[in-house]
């Protein structure tokens, strides 16, 4: 059923589609950030995310040297260190290790600020950054954590700022998975749940034993991200990627695929539509009042 109401889900036009040319612009970054061992063992870089980087740095693009950007749950991710070469980023995460992570790559970047914070308390004042960029994180805070974590985005934004938001997406049934195995090669797998509660201590992989994550439809991101919080909508891009892309996630392990992940990126399908989508980049709006 089509929602009714301005700026939600139903109404907004497609975000218009990010530059693929940048693309391999990011590949060479990632491989000079983080060593050419990225070539083989990425473990951070699959292929959705250049979709979501273009679009966060899109936003990037509109803002000026002396502006502010806040990155909510960076994890082990580029983008902060990218957008520092533009203007000032807050890469703000829970994960301890994740904060260190990037406060290495802080060594070199005068305006990157690792920050260890929760989503859903940031430790900012009202109306302090240009924008804001959460990629892939808020589907994996439970209980009504995502919601708080969109009030306090909407918060610290100053009136008129931008939000780009990625999340998972269904066009069908909301869901949530909790399993710890989700997303994981099927050999990897077979290690069982007991090898992984240790390797993952380890790894610069942003999960934990306990893996959660929802899967928004049209309605629950309504609910839950937007309407509470008074986001203005703009625009809105689904994307999914092929069933062959999802078959050699599924059956190849990390060293195999990662150095094909930014050529799979180029098959990921994005559209306006919602009735379709694995993923959706949200871009929302604080209004001036
Ligand atoms: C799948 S990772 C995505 C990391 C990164 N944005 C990227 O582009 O790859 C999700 C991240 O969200 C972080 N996270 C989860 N809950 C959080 C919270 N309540 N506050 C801040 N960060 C959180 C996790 O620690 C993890 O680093």
């Amino acid at each position: 059923m089509a929602l009714q109401g301005r700026g939600r889900l139903s109404q907004v036009e497609m975000h218009p589609s990010p530059s693929r040319k940048r693309y391999l612009s990011l590949y060479f970054r990632n491989v000079l950030l983080n060593t050419p061992l990225s070539l083989v063992l990425d473990l951070r870089l699959a292929s959705g995310r250049y979709l979501e980087y273009v679009a966060a740095l899109d936003l990037v693009g509109t803002l000026n040297s002396s502006d502010w950007i806040l990155d909510v749950g960076c994890g082990h991710s580029l983008l902060p260190s990218i957008i520092s070469e533009r203007c000032g980023v807050v890469a703000l995460d829970i994960a301890p290790q994740s904060v260190r992570w990037q406060a290495k790559k802080a060594q070199q970047k005068r305006l990157l600020e690792p920050t260890w914070g929760d989503a859903a308390h940031l430790p900012f004042a009202d109306n302090t950054f240009s924008g804001v960029v959460s990629i892939s994180a808020i589907e994996h805070m439970p209980e009504d954590l995502d919601t708080l974590a969109s009030k306090e985005m909407w918060r610290v934004l100053r009136p008129g700022g931008v939000c780009v938001v990625t999340t998972t997406f269904s066009a069908n049934k909301y869901a949530v998975q909790e399993d710890w195995n989700t997303h994981m090669p099927l050999l990897l797998s077979l290690l069982g749940r007991r090898f992984w509660s240790r390797a993952f201590k380890f790894l610069p992989v942003d999960r934990r034993e306990a893996y959660y994550e929802r899967i928004y439809n049209r309605r629950v991101l309504n609910e839950r991200l937007i309407d509470p919080v008074g986001w203005k909508l703009e625009t809105a891009l689904t994307f999914e990627a092929p069933l062959l892309v999802r078959m050699l996630h599924r059956f190849f392990l990390p060293p195999v695929i990662a150095p094909l992940e930014c050529f799979l990126a180029y098959t990921l399908r994005p559209s306006a539509s919602l009735d379709r989508g694995e993923a959706v980049i949200l871009k929302l709006v604080k209004s001036l009042r």
